[in-house]
C-alpha cells in the first residue's frame, strides 16, 4: 500500500443516480476549494460521449446547489474523461488503463450493485489497473453476514484490508464526527457516561418521505439493512465506544469493534417492524411485500460500562418528520427535594443530527413564582456555520489521501451482520402504520426505552 495520494480518480457507475446526486456536487466542491486536482475517470455502460458525462454532472451540481460557477465548473470539466463500455469486457478495461496513462496510485470508486464489484475488481486485475491502486465501495456492503464475508473475500482477492474504503456516508457527517469529538474533548461527560448515571439511549431517524421512486431497491433491502446495520449502528458504535488510545484510523475502528463483539446477537423479541399504508402501491415493491419501511430495535452492550443500559434505534419512512436525533437519558435524582421530577423529565443529553447539527444538555430549573417548582430547559450549542463539508466531499478526500478512519474495516462490516442476522428477512407481514405517524401505535406500545420515546421536533 502506498502512502502517497491518489493521483486519478475512476468513477465507476459515472452515469447513475449516485454520481449524479451526491458526487459530482462533492468533485464540484472539492474543486472549488482546490482540494482536487486530478483527473477524474468516469466508467459506465451508457454510450456517451464526454459532453454527455459533463452535462449530466452539471445537472446534477445545479439540482444540488440551484447554481453552477462557470469558472469551477470548466476546471472541472477538464479534469472529466469517459469511458464507456460493458464491465464484463476485457476491452473496457484496456480503454481504461490507456486513459489512466501514467497515472500509478488510481483511487477506483465502485458506485455500482454489489452484484458487480466482482465482475470490475476481476477487470481492473486483468488489466494491471488495479495494481498500486485503492478501491472505495458504497454501501450496501452486503446482504447479510454470509455475503458480506464473500465480498470480502474478493476485494481481497486484489486489494489489501488498507487499500479498501467501505463507505458509511454517515460517517462523513458533521454532526456525526462531533459525537466522537463532544465525548471526548471534554471532561464533564465521563463520569456520568456509564451505566451508573444513564437510564437509556434512543437513536431516531425519522424520514417524512416514502421510497421515493426507489421501491425496486428498498424492498430487497427494508429498513434495517438500509440504514440501521449501517448508519445508526455506526452512531451507536461512537456513543458506546472507549476513547481510541490514537490517532490513527486502526486505534479508532479497533475501539468500535470492541463494542461491535460485545452487542447481544438480536432476537425477533428487540424489534418492532412496520410498513407504511401504500408501500405497496409503490413502483417496484412487490405486491403483499414483508418487508419494513419502520423498525424499532433494541440493543444490549454487554461491557463493564454498559451492562444493562438500553440502546434503542428506531427508523422510518413516511414519519411525520424529518429528523435524527440521539437522546442519551440520565436516571432521575435520588431523591425529590422539591417538587417530584417525572421520570421522563430527568436530564438528557441530546445530539441532534439532521437536519441542524445541535447539542444540547436537559436539565430542570426553578420556574418564576413563589413555589418551588421546576421546569424543564435545554442549553443548546448550535452550529449553524453553512460551510459543513458534505460527506462525500469528505470522504472522497479521505480515500484519495489513502486516510481510512472514516470507512468500515471488514471486521466491523461482518460483525455488524452477524448482531443484525437473526431478524433479516422476516416475511410475516409487518403492522401497517398510517403515513405521517410514529409507527404502528399498537405493536409498538410498551417497546421502547423505560420512559418512553422523545419524538424528534421539525
Ligand atoms: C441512504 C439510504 O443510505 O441514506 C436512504 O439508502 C436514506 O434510504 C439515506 O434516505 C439518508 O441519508 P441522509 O444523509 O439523507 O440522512
Amino acid at each position: 500500500m502506498s502512502l502517497e495520494r491518489s493521483d486519478t480518480l475512476v468513477l465507476f457507475g459515472a452515469t447513475g443516480d449516485l454520481a449524479h446526486k451526491k458526487i459530482f456536487p462533492a468533485l464540484y466542491a472539492m474543486v472549488a476549494k482546490g482540494t482536487l486536482t486530478e483527473p477524474v475517470i468516469g466508467v459506465a455502460f451508457d454510450a456517451w460521449d464526454l459532453q454527455q458525462l459533463q452535462a449530466r454532472a452539471r445537472d446534477g451540481i445545479v439540482k444540488a446547489t440551484g447554481k453552477v460557477d462557470e469558472k469551477i465548473f470548466a476546471k472541472l470539466a477538464s479534469l472529466l474523461r469517459y469511458v464507456s463500455g460493458d464491465y464484463r469486457g476485457a476491452a473496457t478495461f484496456e480503454k481504461l488503463k490507456s486513459v489512466l496513462g501514467t497515472a500509478q496510485h488510481p483511487l477506483h470508486y465502485l458506485a455500482v450493485p454489489p452484484t458487480m464489484f466482482e465482475t470490475v475488481i476481476q477487470g481492473l486485475e486483468q488489466s494491471g489497473a488495479a495494481q498500486g491502486a485503492r478501491l472505495m465501495v458504497e454501501k450496501p456492503f452486503g446482504h447479510d453476514l454470509q455475503s458480506a464475508r464473500w465480498l470480502n473475500r474478493v476485494l481481497h482477492l486484489v486489494f489489501d484490508e488498507q487499500s479498501i474504503f467501505r463507505i458509511d456516508h454517515y460517517l462523513g457527517k458533521e454532526a456525526i464526527q462531533n459525537l466522537l469529538y463532544f465525548r471526548f474533548a471534554n471532561s464533564f461527560l465521563e463520569p456520568i457516561w456509564n451505566r451508573n448515571f444513564v437510564e437509556s439511549v434512543q437513536i431516531t431517524m425519522a424520514e417524512d418521505f416514502g421510497v421515493e421512486g426507489r421501491g425496486r431497491f428498498y424492498d430487497e433491502v427494508g429498513c434495517i439493512r438500509d440504514v440501521i446495520e449501517n448508519h445508526l449502528l455506526n452512531i451507536l458504535l461512537l456513543l458506546a465506544m472507549e476513547p481510541p488510545v490514537g490517532r490513527s484510523a486502526d486505534d479508532l475502528i479497533d475501539e468500535k469493534v470492541q463494542v461491535l463483539r460485545a452487542i447481544r446477537t438480536l432476537t425477533k423479541d428487540d424489534v418492532v417492524r412496520g410498513q407504511f399504508k401504500g408501500y405497496l402501491q409503490e413502483p417496484g415493491v412487490a405486491p403483499n411485500s414483508p418487508v419494513e419501511t419502520f423498525a424499532a430495535v433494541r440493543f444490549f452492550v454487554d461491557t463493564w460500562r454498559w451492562q444493562d443500559v438500553p440502546f434503542f434505534i428506531r427508523a422510518g419512512k413516511s414519519m411525520p418528520v424529518h429528523a435524527t436525533e440521539v437522546i442519551v437519558r440520565l436516571k432521575r435524582p435520588p431523591l425529590d427535594v422539591f417538587d417530584p421530577i417525572k421520570p421522563d423529565d430527568a436530564n438528557h443529553v441530546r445530539f441532534r443530527i439532521d437536519p441542524q447539527v445541535a447539542i444540547s444538555i436537559g436539565a430542570q430549573r426553578k420556574a418564576a413564582g413563589d413555589d418551588m417548582i421546576g421546569e424543564q430547559v435545554e442549553l443548546t450549542a448550535l452550529d449553524d456555520s453553512k460551510d459543513d463539508m458534505p460527506p462525500y466531499e469528505r470522504l472522497i478526500g479521505d480515500a484519495m489521501n489513502g486516510n481510512g478512519q472514516l470507512f468500515t474495516r471488514q471486521d466491523a462490516s461482518e460483525l455488524a451482520w452477524r448482531i443484525v442476522g437473526p431478524v433479516l428477512g422476516d416475511t410475516t407481514p409487518p403492522p401497517l402504520y398510517e403515513p405521517g405517524t410514529w409507527g404502528p401505535a399498537d405493536a409498538m406500545a410498551g417497546f421502547g426505552p423505560p420512559n418512553g420515546w422523545i419524538n424528534p421536533a421539525k
